[in-house]
C-alpha cells in the first residue's frame, strides 16, 4: 500500500537539522554538522546539489597522440563542452557525457573524466618539469597520471597504496595511459616507504561526502563510529609522513580529502600544526577559506559542488621547518 506524504507539512515542527536531514535525505549528524560550519543558506544549497547531478570535466592525456586535439575529437563524438574559465586544458561536459563515455578515445585513455577540485589538488603541489613526487594515497590515480604529465621532462612520480587489489587496477590504467614516468609501490604511507622526494601528496582516504552527487549511497555508510575510524587512518598516515621527513626541511606536502566534514580537514590540519614543526602555505588555487574557527582556516581551501561546481574537497599545503 502506497502512503502519501506531505514531507514539507510533516517536517514543519522539527528542529532545523531534523528537518533538512528528512527533506534532503542526508544523515542528521552531517547537517548538524554543515550547520554548525556554514551559514544556512549555503547548506541548504549543498544539500540541493547533494541530491542534483554530478558537474563532469574532461581533459586530455599528454601521453597520448593527439591530445592538442582533443577539444574537436570531443566535440565530432557529439558531447557539449566548454572550456573552464578557471584551468586551460580542462573542459566542462554540459551534455552528452555518454557519447564521451562509449567512445574509443575514452576506453583507450586518451579522454580523461577528471573533477575540477581533483586538478586543483595537484595545481597546489605548484610542479615543475623535473620534480620527483610521492603520492602516498594513490590508486586508482587519478592524481598520480596529472601529475606525472606535469613533472615531464625529467620528473617522476612514486605512487603508493595500501590495498592489493586496487594497486592491481592502478597499475594496469597506468600502463594503459602510458604514463612511463609513474612507479607504483604496495605500502602503507604511515610507515614512509618513500625517502628522496621534496614534493607529497596525502590524498587520504576520506568519508567522500564531498562526492554525494556521484556516490549517493555513501551518506548511508556513514556513522560517528566509521569516521572515528577514517580519522584516527589520517592522522596516523600525517603524522608518520611529517616525521619521517622531520629531518628534511623545506619538503612540501599537500594533504587533500574529498569530504565536506571539518573532521577530515581543519581539524587534521590544526591538530598537526600543533604537534609538529611545520608551517602552512597557500595553496595557490581558488576556493574558500576553510571553515571559520580553526587556526588553518584562512591558509587552507573548501571547493563545494553549488559554489564551485566541483567535488566537495578540502586542500592544505604545508612545508616541514627546521
Ligand atoms: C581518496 S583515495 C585516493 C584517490 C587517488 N589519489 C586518485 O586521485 O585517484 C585514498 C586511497 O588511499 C588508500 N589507502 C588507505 N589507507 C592507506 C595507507 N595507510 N597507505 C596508503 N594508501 C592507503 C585507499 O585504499 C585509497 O585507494
Amino acid at each position: 500500500k502506497t502512503i502519501e506524504v506531505d514531507i514539507e507539512h510533516a517536517t514543519q515542527r522539527f528542529p532545523e537539522a531534523s528537518k533538512l536531514s528528512v527533506r534532503y535525505s542526508h544523515p542528521s549528524f552531517m547537517v548538524e554538522t554543515l550547520l554548525d560550519n556554514l551559514p544556512e543558506d549555503d547548506v541548504l544549497e549543498l544539500l540541493k546539489a547533494n541530491n542534483g547531478g554530478r558537474h563532469y570535466y574532461i581533459r586530455a592525456n599528454k601521453f597520448k597522440e593527439g591530445h592538442d586535439i582533443m577539444p574537436s575529437i570531443a566535440t565530432e563524438l557529439g558531447a557539449i563542452i566548454e572550456p573552464d574559465v578557471d584551468i586551460s586544458g580542462l573542459y566542462r561536459v554540459t551534455r552528452n557525457i555518454d557519447k564521451i563515455v562509449g567512445s574509443k578515445p575514452f576506453r583507450d585513455g586518451s579522454i580523461l573524466i577528471h573533477d575540477k577540485a581533483s586538478v586543483l589538488t595537484v595545481h597546489a603541489l605548484n610542479l615543475k618539469p623535473g620534480d620527483t613526487v610521492w603520492d602516498s594515497c594513490a590508486a586508482p590515480g587519478q592524481k598520480t597520471q596529472l601529475i606525472a604529465e606535469q613533472v615531464v621532462p625529467g620528473g617522476r612520480v612514486v605512487a603508493s597504496e595500501r590495498y592489493a587489489n586496487r594497486l592491481r587496477i592502478a597499475k594496469e590504467r597506468t600502463n594503459l595511459l602510458e604514463s612511463v614516468n609513474a612507479e607504483w609501490l604496495h605500502a602503507d604511507a604511515s610507515k614512509s616507504p618513500v625517502r628522496n622526494v621534496r614534493k607529497i601528496l596525502i590524498d587520504a582516504p576520506c568519508s567522500s561526502t564531498g562526492t554525494l552527487n556521484s556516490h549517493p549511497y555513501y551518506k548511508w555508510r556513514l556513522n560517528k563510529q566509521t569516521l572515528l575510524g577514517i580519522m584516527s587512518v589520517q592522522n596516523k598516515i600525517l603524522d608518520g609522513i611529517i616525521e619521517r621527513f622531520m629531518d628534511r626541511p623545506g619538503t612540501e606536502i599537500v594533504y587533500a580529502t574529498c569530504s565536506v566534514l571539518p573532521h577530515e580537514g581543519e581539524s587534521q590540519i590544526d591538530s598537526v600544526l600543533n604537534r609538529h614543526k611545520i608551517e602552512l602555505l597557500d595553496p595557490g588555487i581558488l576556493g574558500s577559506n576553510g571553515y571559520p574557527g580553526f587556526e588553518c582556516s584562512k591558509n587552507v581551501r573548501r571547493l563545494f559542488p553549488h559554489k564551485h561546481a566541483t567535488s566537495g574537497f578540502f586542500i592544505a599545503r604545508f612545508r616541514i621547518t627546521d
